[in-house]
C-alpha cells in the first residue's frame, strides 16, 4: 500500500517535470524524457527515479568474508544528473549502509525508507550541486536474498567453501546499492578480494589478479543490474575454444568440459542466424548442486547447475538457452518484470533454432512437444491471471509470476508468427529487432510497435490469422497454438499403449532411447501405480539408480505419489543434495498432497532447508506451510 501511495506521489512529480520539459528547446530530449517517465511509472518493483538522477556505472570494491558470510566494501556510483535538484534514490534490501561520501570525500546525508517485504527500501541520498560520483560503504547481511554461502560439504571438492550470487529478478539490491530496475542499464567494474586458493569470477571480462592479489573485472557494455554476478570457490578453468571455456571445481571440470564441448558450435550457429556475439567470451561456470536454477544467463559467464551433466550431452539445450539470452534478455531486455515473456519467450525460440542447427530438427521437435505437454499440465493449476503473457504483478514479487507461461506459451506465440510469416521473413524481423533494440530495455508495447512496423505491415495477411491481443493479454492457450509431433515420442507412445493394455515392457527395445523419450514415458504413465507395478517398472528400467537428474526427478515424484518405499533412500539423498527449484517444487508439492506425505516431506526439509538457496526456501516454505 505504502509503495502504491509513494508511487502515485512520484507520478505527480514526474508529470510536473514532463510539463516543464515541454517548454525546453530540445523537443527530442523532452520526448525521450517523457518516455523515461512512463517506463519508470511502470516498473512497480523499484523505488528509483532514474529520469531525474541516473546511475550509469558502478565500481565495486568488495571483500569476500566466508567466516562471517559477508561481502563488505564499497560501491562508487557515477551519476547522470538530469534534474540537478533531485536526490539520488537507490534500491537496497537487507544491506547495512556504513557511510556515503562525495568524490571530494565529504559525508553525504542519507535516509532509508520503510522496508517493503518484496521491494526492500529506498535509500535516499542528498547530493551536493557538483556531485557526479559518490561512494557508498556497506556490507551485506545473513538475509541477503541474492547470496548463497555454501559449506565445504556442499561442494564437489569438499574442502573449501563456495559463494555465488543470483540477481534475477530483484535481488541485486541485497548485495549492491543501486537502481535495481531492468530498465536502468549500467556498466561496471570490480575489484574483489578472496581468501587464498579461492578464485572469484564475475559476469564481466576477467582481468586476473593484480599485484595486490585482488581480482579485477570489467563489463563495458550496459547491462541491467540483475546480470551483475559473482561466484567464488575452488575453481579451475578449461578451454573449449578461443572464446569458450569451463569454470568448475576440479573434480567436475573434465566431465563438464566434455559435456559442454559443443558450446562453440552453438555460438557459431546462433551467430549465423541472428548476428554477431557481442560479449567477447562465452564461458560456463558449473556450480555446486544447490544452485537453485538450471541456468542463469550472466553475461560472458553462464551459471549452470551440475544436474545437467548427464554424461551423454542429452541436457545441453540448457546451454543453448542461456547462450540465446546473449541476444534475447541481455542485449534486448524486458523493461519491467511484466514483460519477462520477452526475455524468456524469445530465448526459448532461439534455443529451439540452435538445437535444430546443431542436433537436427527431430531433436528440436522432441523438446518442443515435451514443452507443450509440460505447459498443459501446469496450466491446470494456474489461476487465470497467471496464464497471461503480460502478467499483472501488482502487489507481488516478480518471482511469483515465474511459471511456464512466459516460456512455453510465449514461444508458441512466436512460432505461430513464424509459421504465418514464413521463416525467412521472421528471421529478417528478428535480426532487425536485435540490432535496432540492442542494449535497450523495452516493454511489451514497444515490442508490439516493432512487430507491427517491421513484420505485419509488409505481410498484411498475418494479422488476419492471429489474434495478438488474445495471445498477450488473455489467459489460456489460443486455439492456433502450434502442435508439434515428434517421431521419437510416437515410439514411446507405442510402449505406453502396451503398458496400458497390461502387457510386459520387458521386450520393448529401449536401447537407443534418449533422455527426452524417458521423460515422455514417465510423465505419460498413469498417476496411480501399485507397489507391484512400481517394482516391476524399476526392475526392468532401474529408474531409482538413474544418474540422469531429469529421469530420476520424475521417477521420484511418482515414488512419492505411490508411496514407493524402495526409492525413499534415493529420494532423501536427492533432496539433501540438489537445490534446483525445478526439481524441489514438484517433489515437495507431491509430499504436500497427503498428511503422511507432509510429515515425511517436513522431516527431510528440516535437514535440507539450510542447504537450499533463499529463492528455493521461500517457495518450499509456502508448499509445506
Ligand atoms: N533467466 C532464467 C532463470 C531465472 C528466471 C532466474 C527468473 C530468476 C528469475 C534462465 O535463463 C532460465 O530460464 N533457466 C531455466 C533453464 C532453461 C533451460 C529453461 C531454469 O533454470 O530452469
Ligand atoms: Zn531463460
Amino acid at each position: 500500500m505504502n509503495a502504491t501511495i509513494s508511487r502515485f506521489a512520484r507520478g505527480c512529480a514526474c508529470l510536473l517535470a514532463a510539463a516543464a520539459c515541454r517548454t525546453a528547446p530540445d523537443a527530442g530530449a523532452a520526448a525521450r524524457d517523457r518516455l523515461n517517465h512512463q517506463i519508470f511509472e511502470m516498473d512497480i518493483h523499484s523505488h528509483v527515479e532514474p529520469n531525474r538522477v541516473r546511475v550509469s556505472h558502478v565500481s565495486l570494491n568488495l571483500n569476500i568474508d566466508f567466516e562471517n558470510k559477508q561481502l563488505a566494501g564499497s560501491a562508487t556510483l557515477t551519476l547522470d544528473r538530469r534534474d540537478p535538484s533531485a536526490p539520488l534514490i537507490l534500491d537496497i534490501q537487507d544491506l547495512v549502509i556504513d557511510k556515503i561520501i562525495s568524490e571530494m570525500g565529504f559525508d553525504l546525508q542519507y535516509s532509508i525508507g520503510a522496508a517493503d517485504p518484496n521491494l526492500g527500501s529506498a535509500l535516499n541520498v542528498g547530493l551536493m550541486p557538483h556531485d557526479t560520483k559518490i561512494t557508498v560503504f556497506y556490507h551485506t547481511t545473513e538475509k541477503a536474498g541474492a547470496l548463497q554461502w555454501l559449506g565445504p560439504e556442499q561442494t564437489a571438492g569438499g574442502r573449501r567453501p563456495f559463494l555465488f550470487t543470483q540477481g534475477q529478478s530483484i535481488f541485486t539490491r541485497s548485495w549492491i546499492p543501486l537502481q535495481d530496475s531492468p530498465a536502468v542499464r549500467i556498466t561496471y567494474d570490480a575489484v574483489i578480494s578472496a581468501p587464498p586458493g579461492l578464485t572469484p569470477v564475475m559476469s564481466a571480462r576477467q582481468q586476473g589478479a593484480g599485484p595486490d592479489g585482488k581480482y579485477h573485472f570489467d563489463m563495458n557494455l550496459p547491462i541491467p543490474p540483475y546480470l551483475i554476478a559473482l561466484a567464488c570457490g575452488e575453481l579451475k578453468f578449461l578451454p573449449i575454444s578461443d572464446r569458450c571455456g569451463i569454470w568448475a571445481e576440479p573434480p567436475v571440470a573434465d566431465g563438464a568440459r566434455w559435456e559442454f564441448e559443443d558450446s562453440e558450435k552453438m555460438v557459431q550457429a546462433v551467430e549465423r542466424l541472428f548476428g554477431k556475439y557481442r560479449w567477447g567470451r562465452y564461458d560456463i561456470l558449473v556450480l555446486p548442486p544447490s544452485f537453485p536454477f538450471g541456468g542463469m544467463e550472466n553475461p560472458t559467464l553462464t551459471f549452470a547447475t551440475p544436474t545437467v551433466l548427464a554424461g551423454d550431452k542429452s541436457l545441453v539445450s540448457l546451454v543453448a538457452h542461456e547462450l540465446a539470452h546473449s541476444w534475447s534478455g541481455n542485449l534486448v531486455t524486458n523493461a519491467t518484470w511484466s514483460d519477462f515473456w520477452l526475455n524468456e519467450g524469445f530465448t526459448m525460440y532461439l534455443e529451439g533454432r540452435i538445437m535444430e542447427e546443431v542436433y537436427g530438427a527431430e531433436h528440436a521437435k522432441m523438446e518442443m512437444q515435451l514443452g507443450r505437454a509440460d505447459l498443459e499440465r501446469e496450466m491446470k493449476e494456474l489461476e487465470p491471471r497467471d496464464q497471461i503473457l503480460h502478467v499483472d504483478l501488482s502487489g507481488r514479487h516478480p518471482d511469483d509470476g515465474f511459471t511456464g507461461i512466459p516460456y512455453e506459451k510465449a514461444v508458441m506465440f512466436l512460432r505461430r508468427l513464424e509459421a504465418l510469416a514464413g521463416r525467412g521473413a521472421f528471421d529478417k524481423f528478428l535480426n532487425h529487432y536485435f540490432d535496432s533494440r540492442a542494449f535497450q530495455s523495452i516493454t511489451t508495447d514497444e515490442f508490439l510497435k516493432d512487430l507491427r512496423e517491421q513484420l505485419l505491415k509488409e505481410n498484411a495477411s498475418i494479422e488476419k490469422n492471429i489474434n495478438i491481443n488474445e495471445w498477450i493479454y488473455k489467459p489460456g492457450l489460443p486455439a492456433d497454438a502450434p502442435r508439434v509431433v515428434s517421431k521419437a515420442l510416437v515410439e514411446v507412445d507405442k510402449a505406453l499403449e502396451l503398458y496400458k493394455d497390461g502387457k510386459s515392457l520387458r521386450d520393448v527395445n529401449v536401447k537407443g532411447w534418449v533422455t527426452q523419450q524417458w521423460q515422455h514415458f514417465l510423465t505419460s504413465l498413469p498417476g496411480t501405480i501399485d507397489a507391484k507395478g512400481m517394482d516391476n517398472l524399476d526392475g526392468i528400467f532401474h529408474f531409482t539408480e538413474s544418474k540422469n537428474s531429469e529421469i530420476l526427478g520424475e521417477w521420484l515424484r511418482l515414488a512419492i505419489k505411490n508411496s514407493y518405499q524402495p526409492a525413499y533412500g534415493k529420494l532423501e539423498e536427492f533432496l539433501m543434495n540438489v537445490g534446483r527449484r525445478k526439481f524441489l517444487k514438484p517433489l515437495y508439492s507431491e509430499f504436500a498432497k497427503t498428511e503422511e506425505g507432509k510429515r515425511r516431506g517436513r522431516e527431510i526439509y528440516k535437514k535440507a532447508r539450510a542447504r537450499y538457496h533463499p529463492v528455493a526456501v521461500s517457495v518450499i516454505d509456502k508448499i509445506l506451510e
